[in-house]
């Protein structure tokens, strides 16, 4: 009877044991399912990876021939580059010198350089047509060079300028003017403070309000707020998404050491809500609605611009339609919804992503624009999930800090910008921006399919992006044609072309001809030469043996660093 009774036991917890370890199985299979199949859905493979892949460049004439075009068009774009090479060499020899001087001493100058093109090509990009990194003035939607040059500003200052750059001087100006007497005091605060305050709660909808220094200090804020509270351990990103360089938002390529309490799923998937409904350690799940333009998809930079593959398309009712799901799973789980908005808070809408989406978050973070030209990083959240401590554990707090967090300056021209944003000015200026910007992307796709270019460009509003419609290896090159017609781009190229609101038709008309120009001058030059032969997949193809073969063969890329 005894023996019957252990053994029964042992049945029953080797039963629990097996129940128990499906359970977990299962658990890891769905984890598993709801990774995004590229690399960058997978971050720990890619860091891995990442340590694998060898350098090499090609020489002169694998430079011009890497997708073995004939010697006719090879010749086309061995002139065309030299002319390329003498404009620039020319028309910013002072700006090009400058830069790099500093180079040598800066060295987000140096990471910058070096990855504006796929690194095949660097070499004789760099010497032949160097950055050229120094600005001596902006206005109206223009910036002008140390040679005295000026272009229609596309870098949009990673997303800053939203209402034109003499409207952040400005605010700059009038803040600071109103500040002055108290100068830079810091812990005390300047009442300028509390109308902020104010207005952020009501363009947020939430309750209080928490300031930073950056984008990326205020994540990490919200995100070390959602555990706090949660008691989990946690967070939910999605596949490409960039929420700023903190170790914890960034577990891949990039970031020396794992992030081990960091989800990274695929977006608007079933799977990543499966996840969502059955995992328990879930603190918060972020979402960074640029992504919209592009699920899935890294910031688009024409350093990993290898083929024509890069692709984009925003639709925002299925976006809003996911949002509105996150949101329910989010409700459903106790999880905290967080939207990072430091991109595209203020540009779409007045009311920031939450309106435009029409789905309201728990904690809500802002940054870039709102600062009125100064850097900031703001928290807006529920009363409950902002609080730091708990009355009954002192000793239990949420901590956070930061020197210059609401510094008089930057509380100050956050005020002209949020003043700003509530003028009839501003209603009509977010009035059909959509419509606005839509038209002027569709107006320049139909001027480039018209002259039969390979190119189109996709956009979410005011944020824009190029993609390649045939198979090339040498779209990178656009950037630097674009360049010579007085478009100015930020170093991560045609990937991501950011126009501020104060652009007028005339405006968009000059940059649309220029565009245009500048493609067809690549054109010409030979780089767009085609083959039915090349595809996307033959290019990889070609690419990765190159990797292999090097990595095997040439005692660069077997080296041990
Ligand atoms: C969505 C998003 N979050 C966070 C950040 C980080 O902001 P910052 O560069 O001010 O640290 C960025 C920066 O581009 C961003 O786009």
């Amino acid at each position: 009877m005894k023996w019957g009774s252990t053994s029964l036991a042992f049945y029953g917890l080797g039963a629990a044991a097996v129940a128990t370890s499906v359970a977990t199985l299962k658990k890891r299979l769905e984890l598993s399912q709801a990774k995004h199949r590229s690399l960058a859905g997978h971050s720990r493979i890619a860091r891995r990876l990442a340590g694998f892949l060898p350098f090499y460049d090609y020489d002169d004439d694998r430079f011009f021939a890497s997708d073995d075009a004939p010697e006719e068009v090879v010749t086309r774009r061995r002139d065309g580059f030299a002319r390329l090479s003498a404009l620039y060499k020319g028309r910013f020899a002072e700006t090009i010198r400058r830069t790099a001087e500093a180079s040598e001493a800066i060295s987000d100058l140096q990471f910058t350089d070096a990855y504006r093109v796929p690194f095949q090509y660097r070499r004789l990009v760099r010497a032949h047509l160097p950055s050229a990194a120094f600005v001596q003035s902006s206005s109206g939607v223009t910036i002008t060079d140390l040679d005295g040059n000026c272009s229609y500003d596309l870098t949009g200052s990673y997303g800053v300028n939203v209402f034109g750059y003499d409207f952040y001087k400005g605010a700059i100006e009038r803040g600071g003017a109103r500040v002055r007497e108290l100068g830079p005091v810091l812990g005390p605060y300047h009442p300028v403070i509390i109308e902020n305050v104010k207005l952020l709660k009501e363009l947020s909808g939430l309750d209080e309000v928490s300031f930073h220094m950056s984008g990326t200090e205020a994540v990490m804020q919200a995100v070390r707020l959602a555990r706090y509270h949660t008691k989990r351990s946690h967070l939910v990103r999605f596949c490409g998404a960039y929420h700023g360089w903190w170790g914890d938002v960034q577990p891949g390529v990039g970031n020396p050491v794992p992030a081990h309490e960091t989800y990274t799923l695929t977006d608007m998937s079933e799977d990543a809500l499966r996840v969502l409904r059955t995992r328990r350690n879930i603190a918060c799940v972020l979402v960074n609605p640029l992504q919209a333009l592009h699920p899935n998809a890294s910031a688009p930079s024409d350093s990993s611009l290898l083929d024509s593959t890069r692709s984009a398309h925003f639709d925002k009712v299925r976006y809003a339609e996911w949002l509105k799901r996150l949101r329910e799973v989010c409700t459903e789980r106790d999880i905290v919804l967080i939207f990072d908005e430091v991109f595209v808070g203020f540009r779409l809408a007045q009311g920031g992503a939450q309106d435009y989406f029409g789905v309201r978050a728990d904690l809500v973070t802002y940054g870039k624009t709102l600062g009125g030209g100064l850097p900031i990083g703001v928290v807006c959240g529920k009363n409950e999930l902002m609080k730091r401590f708990r009355e009954d554990r002192p000793a239990d707090i949420c901590f956070a800090r930061g020197t210059f967090n609401s510094h008089p300056y930057v509380m100050a021209a956050m005020n002209e910008f949020l003043r700003q944003l509530q003028t009839s000015e501003a209603d009509a200026l977010y009035r059909d921006l959509d419509r606005i910007w839509d038209e002027r992307a569709n107006s320049l796709n139909r001027r480039l399919a018209v002259e039969s270019l390979p190119v189109e460009v996709a956009n979410m509003s005011s944020i824009w992006t190029v993609c390649y419609t045939r198979p090339s290896r040498y779209n990178w090159m656009l950037q630097y044609y674009l360049r010579a017609e007085g478009l100015a781009l930020s170093w991560i190229g045609t990937g991501r072309l950011i126009f501020s609101l104060n652009y007028t038709d005339a405006d968009f008309a000059a940059v649309a001809d220029r565009f245009v120009a500048a493609a067809k001058a690549m054109q010409a030059d030979g780089w767009w030469w085609s083959n039915p032969a090349i595809t996307n997949k033959t290019i990889k193809r070609t690419v990765l043996k190159e990797m292999i073969m090097h990595r095997l063969f040439s005692p660069r890329g077997r080296r041990k660093h």
